[in-house]
């Protein structure tokens, strides 16, 4: 098992990414706090997680409130005895729309959960890990933190500066045995993508060079990965998970 032993936290994994997330992570081994400001999806997901032999809490927390995330680090202190493996993976995007027609109360919530609920996000896990000598951050960037994505402002910025918080921290403890990387997923099927509908879906499928959207799955593999000692030599780096989009 990749992650034996080890105590964690994956915040928005009440859905998608993070529930695949904290499932995978709990059959390597890892006690996952489940976080989401989602109770009901959270409190599913913790059932599932148990059901299946692994060991799951839930937390509520809005990554949004620096208070609430330094409750939620505590809680996973407090539960695991430690904590080793944080995946800040919580977020949203606004309404598509053009750049000028962006409100700005839309762009603060959307920067507020993405951008700066990592910040809060990672700055509690860091100042935990620096005490305790160690420990693996994962974010969940975008290929719209990487690149332009028309009509998304908010979402593209906030991922552009999770990829920043990423480099920068990764360099800030590079000599504390502590690693930072981030995923880059494409377009993956999750919940919130399928609401799109399925002639988006379908569009979106024909822009990936391996004609299709990836499975929340395979998002999963590579932030496990990243987490593990098998990925003891990486840190900074943001890993396109995409089907080819990026270099398509
Ligand atoms: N699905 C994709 O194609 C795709 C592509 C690139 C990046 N991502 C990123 O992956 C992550 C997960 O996306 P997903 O597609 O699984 O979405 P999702 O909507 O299925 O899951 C996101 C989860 O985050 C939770 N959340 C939202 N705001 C929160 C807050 N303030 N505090 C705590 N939890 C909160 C939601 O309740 C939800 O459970 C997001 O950061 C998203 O930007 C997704």
């Amino acid at each position: 098992m990749l992650l034996e032993g080890k105590n964690s936290l994956v915040t928005g994994a009440g859905s998608g990414i993070g529930e695949v997330t904290a499932k995978r992570m709990a059959l390597e081994g890892a006690k996952v706090l489940v976080v989401d400001i989602n109770e009901e999806g959270g409190r599913r997901v913790v059932d599932e997680i148990v059901t299946a032999g692994g060991v799951a809490a839930f937390h509520k927390t809005d990554i949004s409130n620096a208070d609430e995330v330094d409750s939620m680090v505590d809680t996973a202190v407090e539960k695991w005895g430690g904590l080793d493996l944080a995946v800040n993976n919580a977020g949203l995007a606004e309404r598509p729309g053009l750049f000028h027609e962006l409100d700005p109360a839309e762009y603060h919530r959307v920067l507020g959960v993405d951008l700066h609920g990592t910040f809060y996000s990672m700055r509690a896990e860091l100042a935990h890990f620096v005490k305790h000598g160690g420990g693996a951050i994962v974010n969940t960037a975008s290929g719209a933190g990487l690149k332009a994505t028309p009509r998304l402002t908010a979402y593209s910025t906030a991922k552009h500066g999770i990829v920043g918080l990423t480099r920068t921290g990764a360099m800030d403890y590079v000599q504390d045995n502590i690693r930072v990387n981030a995923v880059a997923p494409g377009t993956i099927l999750t919940p919130a993508m399928r609401a799109a509908g399925e002639s988006q879906m379908a569009e979106w499928a024909s822009l990936v060079p391996m004609g299709r959207m990836g499975d929340p799955a395979e998002i999963a593999a590579a932030i496990v990965w990243l987490l593990s000692d098998q990925a003891s030599f990486v840190t900074g780096t943001v890993l396109e998970v995409d089907g080819g989009y990026m270099q398509g």
